[in-house]
C-alpha cells in the first residue's frame, strides 16, 4: 500500500484519472481538503512523443500539491516506454497504464480496454514499462471485454507476475461503457486472485458507498471518479467514513464557491486566460448542480465569457440576482 503514500499517510480514497476533468487545477481543489492521492488525465503515449508541449501540460508535477500519478495510454511498447521515461522525468510518483478506457478513439487505436483482449501484449507493455522506470507502475482495468470474458482476475495475476505494484478495477465490462450498475462482487474476485493492492472503482458517490465497496470487495482502497464532480470535498468525506470518523460536513455554499473561484483562477493561469475559462466551464456547471443554483443562474455562470465576477459574488454569499 505504500506506493500511494503521501505526506506519510496512505489515503484509501484516490481521485480516478479522468480525461478532461482531473487537470492540475481540479487536482489542487481536491487536495485542498486533505492529502488525497490524485491521478492525471490520461496521456496518450504517441501524442506525448509527437506534441510534447500540450501533453506535458497534463503531466506536469503538481508543485503545490505533491505526489500524484500519471496515466499513460497506448499499445506500442516502445512509445509507452519512452512516454514513461518522460513522465518519470516530469516528477510523477507512479505511472498507471490505462487498460480500461472504452472510448472508440482509444479502442479504435487498440489501446485502453482493448488490451484486455490481448493479455500477452498487455503484459509485454507493463513489463517493459516496469523495467524502464524506477517509480512504481500500476494498471487500471475493467472487469473484461464483455460478460462472456471476465478476464480481470487472470490479467491481474499476470501483471502481478511482471512487477506491477497495484491494480484498480472498474466494475464494468468494456461493452457496458457506463451503462448499468458497477458489479462490485466481481472486483472481489480480482482481490482474491492477487497479493498486490487492489483498488475498487465504479459508482462510489457517497461516503457510505465508499465504505460499502471496501466491505463488498475486500479491496485496499477506492478510486472515485464522477462522485467528485463539483464536490472536491467528497473524497475527504469518504475517507472519514472509511476511517470510522464522523463525516465532516461539506463546506457551506460561500466557501464552496470560493473553492470554485480558486479553481477558475488556477485554470486561467495554467492554460492561459481564454483556454482556461473554456476548460473550467464544465466544472462550474457541476458546482452549480452540487450547490443547488437555479437553472437560470447556472446558465448565466456557464455561458458568460468571464465567470470570475459572478463566482466572486457567490463566494461572498450573495445570490446572482442580488449581484446583478
Ligand atoms: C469524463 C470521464 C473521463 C474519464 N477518463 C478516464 C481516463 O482518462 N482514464 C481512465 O482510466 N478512466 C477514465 N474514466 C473512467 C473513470 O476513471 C472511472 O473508472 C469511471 O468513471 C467509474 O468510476 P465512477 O463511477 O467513480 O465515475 C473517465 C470517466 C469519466 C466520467
Amino acid at each position: 500500500m505504500g506506493i500511494f503514500e503521501i505526506h506519510g499517510l496512505t489515503p484509501k480514497v484516490i481521485l480516478a484519472p479522468m480525461a478532461g476533468v482531473t487537470d492540475a487545477p481540479f487536482r489542487a481543489a481536491v487536495r485542498g481538503f486533505g492529502p488525497t492521492f490524485v491521478f492525471s488525465e490520461m496521456v496518450a503515449s504517441r501524442e506525448l512523443l509527437r506534441d510534447r508541449r500540450s501533453a506535458v501540460l497534463r503531466l506536469k508535477a503538481d508543485t503545490d500539491t505533491g505526489a500524484f500519478g500519471i496515466q499513460l495510454a497506448g499499445r506500442d511498447v516502445e512509445s509507452m516506454v519512452e512516454a514513461a521515461r518522460i513522465a518519470e522525468g516530469e516528477g510523477t510518483s507512479l505511472i498507471d497504464i490505462n487498460m480500461g478506457c472504452p472510448a472508440k478513439k482509444v479502442v479504435g487505436g487498440l489501446c485502453g480496454s482493448a488490451l484486455m483482449r490481448e493479455p500477452e501484449l498487455a503484459v509485454a507493455i507493463a513489463s517493459s514499462v516496469v523495467r524502464a522506470v524506477s517509480v512504481p507502475v500500476t494498471v487500471k482495468m475493467r472487469l473484461g471485454w464483455d460478460d462472456a470474458s471476465i478476464t480481470a482476475p487472470s490479467l491481474a495475476q499476470s501483471l502481478e507476475g511482471c512487477g506491477v505494484q497495484a491494480v484498480s478495477v472498474h466494475g464494468r465490462t468494456r461493452c457496458q461503457f457506463y451503462e448499468g450498475a458497477a458489479d462490485w462482487s466481481r472486483i472481489a474476485d480480482v482481490k482474491r486472485a492477487v497479493r498486490i493492492p487492489v483498488f475498487a472503482n465504479g459508482d462510489v458517490r457517497t461516503p457510505e458507498d465508499a465504505r460499502s465497496i471496501l466491505s463488498v470487495t475486500g479491496a485496499d482502497g477506492v478510486l472515485v471518479g464522477r462522485g467528485a464532480f463539483g464536490a472536491p470535498w467528497r473524497l475527504m468525506q469518504m475517507q472519514d467514513a472509511i476511517d470510522g470518523r464522523a463525516v465532516r460536513e461539506a463546506p457551506p455554499a460561500d466557501e464552496a464557491w470560493s473553492v470554485a473561484l480558486q479553481q477558475y483562477r488556477h485554470s486561467e493561469a495554467h492554460y492561459g486566460t481564454d483556454a482556461g475559462r473554456r476548460i473550467v466551464r464544465k466544472h462550474l456547471g457541476w458546482y452549480a448542480e452540487q450547490l443547488g443554483l437555479a437553472r437560470a443562474e447556472r446558465d448565466a455562470l456557464v455561458r458568460t465569457r468571464d465567470a470570475g465576477p459572478l463566482l466572486d459574488r457567490l463566494a461572498r454569499g450573495l445570490t446572482l440576482a442580488e449581484a446583478a
